[in-house]
């Protein structure tokens, strides 16, 4: 499980990594399920769109795939992975024992050039605040949830501002992020140098980016996340990018575990 140690980094730095958060037989499964389901967004065979995941359109270049775990996919391994008990013995300590989704997403991208400027993860949350105003955001946003990246080959995509979640961002920080719109160099950041197999646990308020390097054609890495669900947890708002999910055909075609985690998403959800 999560060490001493790994939980002191991620409250600290905002980050660790992990050597076995993935069951060893499962990688070669999960490599080859996503590289199908890449291939099945590019010819059209299936149209991963947010609102709705189809079949038989026109194919595109995928980025990140959101619908992997859609039954149109038929790649049941991506939700059995998300129930795996190496994902569970790293998000327990963390969240406890009743969770709910989360998702299973995956970058698949082919040829270079993917870049991502620097941000936090703030949603609909003001970008540019005060310091009263951010630290309140800081306090307050996604803390009931546990996300992650797991390389399915080796990713040095993601940089991440160590410890950034837990303070005011710096005025240069601002220029970078609000007057240059994320592009620039930011001092102390780390460049993370996943190899295949390693997952990173990470704090989405960090300050982050993700960046291909020069030469570097293809990433396939998987994003995971669960999330603390309480008994008197209040409704939300639907995240759009899971749309798609309210869809008949999604529930039936997860495996138990993953059902429950399912029903108490979907029960939350606020739908216009
Ligand atoms: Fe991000």
């Amino acid at each position: 499980m999560a060490s001493k140690a790994q939980i002191e980094q991620y409250e600290d730095q905002g980050y660790f990594i992990a050597d076995d958060a993935v069951v060893p037989e499962m990688l070669p499964a999960l490599t080859e399920a996503t590289r199908r389901v890449a291939d099945k967004v590019r010819s059209g065979e299936v149209v991963d769109k947010t609102d709705k995941i189809g079949t038989g359109g026109e194919g595109t270049a995928p980025v990140v795939i959101m619908g992997v775990m859609a039954p149109e996919f038929g790649e049941p391994i991506f939700s059995d992975y998300l129930a795996s008990e190496p994902v569970e013995r790293y998000v327990h300590p963390f969240l406890g024992e009743e969770l709910r989704l989360g998702w299973v997403t995956a970058f698949a991208i082919q040829g270079g050039g993917y870049q991502c400027g620097w941000h936090r993860d703030f949603g609909a949350e003001e970008r540019d605040g005060s310091y009263e105003v951010e630290m309140e955001i800081l306090s307050r946003y996604r803390k009931n949830l546990l996300k992650w990246h797991m390389a399915l080959i080796d990713d040095p995509c993601l940089w991440i501002v160590p410890g950034s979640q837990r303070r005011y961002r710096t005025d240069h920080e601002r220029e970078v992020l609000i007057s240059n719109k994320g592009v620039g160099d930011i001092p102390d950041a780390k460049q993370i140098r996943l190899k295949r197999g390693q997952t990173i646990f990470w704090n989405g308020n960090t300050i982050h980016r993700g960046v291909m390097p020069t030469g570097m054609e293809e990433r396939l890495t998987l994003c995971g996340c669960l999330v603390k669900h309480q008994a008197d947890d209040p409704s939300e708002t639907l995240d759009e990018r899971f749309r798609w999910r309210l869809a008949d055909n999604v529930r039936e075609a997860l495996p138990e575990k993953v059902r429950v985690y399912y029903d108490r998403w979907k029960r939350l959800q606020i739908v216009d």
